[in-house]
Formats: C-alpha cells, structure tokens, sequence
C-alpha cells in the first residue's frame, strides 16, 4: 500500500500566551502530521492546548497576548509561520476551513441560512451571479444532510436545531472546497443521537470529497468511531501518537491508558468509571519532569527530573514516557519484581 502525501506538517510548534505572569508556552514542541484524506483525532483534557493548536494552524491565535513562539507550519511544504495576514485569510478562503463546537457564535443571528451561505459563496467565486450562489447553497445543503433546503434557505439560525445549525457550518466550511477541515469539538454541544448523525456526516464527506480531516475532541468514544490515527495531547504536549486500533489496543502512556479506561462501556450500564486523579497543571507550572508525573501511576524517580522525549516504540506508534525507554523498562521491571 503506497502511503498518501502528506498535507500538513507541524513541527516543533510553541505557541505562547504573554501573561502578567509571563511568557506561558500553552502548546510546547507539538509535532505531528496530516496526510492527504485522513481523519486525525487529537484528543485530550480540557487545557491541553488542542484549540490553540487548531487556531495557530488557521492563524488565528488571539495576538496578543497569544503568539507563535517557535516551529513550523507546513501547508503542502509552505510555512504558514511566515505568511501575511492576507496571505493567511487566502488560505482560510481556499484551502483550509474550521468549524467550532458552538455554531450559534460563528452563525449571524440576523440573517438568513440562505444569505449567509450565499455570502460565503460568493466570497469565494466572486465572479458567480445571486441565482448561481443561491443553487449552489441548496446543493451544499443537501449535501450536507439538511432537509428541505429550499425553504430552510429563508430561516434564520434561531429556528433551526443545533444539530442543523452545525450542518449549516460544515456546509459553510466546505464552500470553498477546502483540502483541510479542522472541526474543533464540533459535536460536544449535542445530544448523543445528533453528535453520532453529525460524525456519520464528517466520515461520508470525508470519504466523498476526500478532505482530510482533524477532529479535535476530548473523547475518546468519537475518536474511535471516526479517525484512523490519533494524537493524544496533555498539557500542551504531545504524549502519544498512533492509530486508533493500535491505541485502543496497546495504549503505552500510562494518561491515555487513564483516558481509555474513562470511556463508558455500553455493556455495562452500571459499572462506576475510572477517572484520572487530579486536574491537567496549569501551562508553565511544571519546570521539570514529565508533565504528567503528578498524577502518574507508573512514575519512578527520572520522570520528576527529565523531560521525556518522545519514543517510536513501533512504526507510527510514539510514546513520550520513560517506560518505553529500554533501559528505564529494564530497571521499572526489576523494581516491580522485587517490591
Ligand atoms: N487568550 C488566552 N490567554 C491566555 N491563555 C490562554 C488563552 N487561550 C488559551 N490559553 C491557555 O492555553 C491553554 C490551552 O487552552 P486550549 O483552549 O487550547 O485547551 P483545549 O485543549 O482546547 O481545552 P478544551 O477541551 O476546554 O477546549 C489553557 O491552559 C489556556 O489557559
Ligand atoms: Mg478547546
């Protein structure tokens, strides 16, 4: 199997937030990479830095007091770093699109469905007459799931359900026939049913238009039924990286471990959950170690004083944890066996 091109590269990214209480590194040294019509989870705690991460890719990081601190943004191999505000908003328009948890703040509650479809049309093909942007806003709205388009072209978003406002964004999003859709926790604010209609939608777009997709998500459950590979973040880092199937079924960082052992299981209705001990620290407040170590429950003696780098324990597979050192395993091992 010949391995699809990589569309984005994202290397070494800091994205800092400049504070009374300093220079926060809120997203430190997170490496990872989208490949032509995947689907790419990140998952993780709330404060991880997942939208941070997802609005230093679309050059939208509040500045200030938020900024680019260091790394690269590679776009098809052009640095998104390095481009001008207008250069940026070009790339928004044509190539990569966003779409939020909470699409009443990105939709204009006076205006219709259909103008404000018609408005993002028209700002992309600006040569396209009314008639032809409003034909081409029922076809992305059938496209998208929405049922009888032609009249709901003339609603307003108050009188749709959330779960149609959210199909009016992603066919908002997809407009401009983006290589790139970020959906940053598009279904949280949905009801079970509607989130599983939702993500159903985002794998047959996926799949039909062959966008790549990165689902940013705090739960696990909608990673496994929607990505291929995942990246689990905590506290502004990168701690794992793999397929999803790899992930479920051989987690290493003792978080994602911690993460997969809080997802319900259906089949038992009653079982209590396991929850990890103790709350995500606040960015720049662990100088040393792992960041992970204070609520670790496999941490030993290096994990309060180095940082761990990150492992490839298989191919694809990376794991930022001193277990997966070969020598730390070795003495973790031979410490387990005499206690
Ligand atoms: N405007 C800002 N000013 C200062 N710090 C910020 C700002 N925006 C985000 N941060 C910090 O960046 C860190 C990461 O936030 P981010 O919003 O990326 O988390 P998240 O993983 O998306 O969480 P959630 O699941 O709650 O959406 C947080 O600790 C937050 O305090
Ligand atoms: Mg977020």
């Amino acid at each position: 199997m010949t391995e699809s091109k990589l569309i984005l590269e994202v290397k070494n990214l800091q994205t800092s937030f400049f504070t009374d209480d300093g220079v926060i590194p809120s997203v430190d040294n997170v490496d990872f990479h989208v490949r032509e019509g995947e689907i790419l989870g990140i998952v993780g705690e709330s404060g991880c830095g997942k939208s941070v991460t997802s609005l230093s890719i679309m050059g939208l990081v509040p500045s200030p007091p938020g900024k680019i601190t260091n790394g690269q943004i590679l776009f098809r191999g052009k640095d998104l770093t390095k481009l001008s505000e207008r250069e940026m908003r070009n790339v928004r328009g044509n190539d990569i699109a966003m779409i939020f948890q909470e699409p009443m703040t990105s939709l204009n509650p006076l205006f219709t469905i259909g103008n404000q479809l018609i408005e993002a049309i028209t700002l992309h093909k600006k040569d396209w007459s009314r008639k032809q942007a409003k034909a081409r806003a029922i076809e992305m709205m059938k496209l998208v799931g929405l049922p009888r388009a032609e009249e709901l072209i003339k609603e307003y978003p108050h009188q749709l359900s959330g779960g149609m406002r959210q199909r009016v964004m992603i066919a908002m999003a997809l407009v401009c026939d983006p290589q790139l859709l970020i959906a940053d926790e598009p279904t949280t604010a949905l009801d079970v049913t509607i989130q599983a209609q939702i993500l159903k939608l985002m794998r047959e777009l996926n799949e039909r238009l062959n966008t790549a997709v990165i689902l940013i998500t705090h739960d696990l459950g909608v990673v496994a039924e929607t990505c291929e590979r995942v990246v689990v973040m905590y506290a502004g880092k990168v701690v794992e990286e793999g397929l999803v199937e790899t992930i479920f079924n051989n987690p290493q960082h003792p978080y994602t471990k911690g993460l997969i052992a809080s997802v319900p299981d259906m089949r038992y209705k009653k079982q209590r959950l396991y929850s990890i001990q103790g709350n995500v620290p606040k960015p720049g407040t662990v100088k040393e170690g792992c960041r992970f170590a204070a609520r670790c429950e496999s941490v030993f003696g290096r994990c309060t004083e180095e940082n761990p780098p990150l492992y490839e324990t298989s191919e694809g597979h990376k794991t930022r944890c001193f277990l997966y050192d070969e020598k730390e395993i070795l003495v973790n091992d031979k410490t387990a066996a005499t206690s």
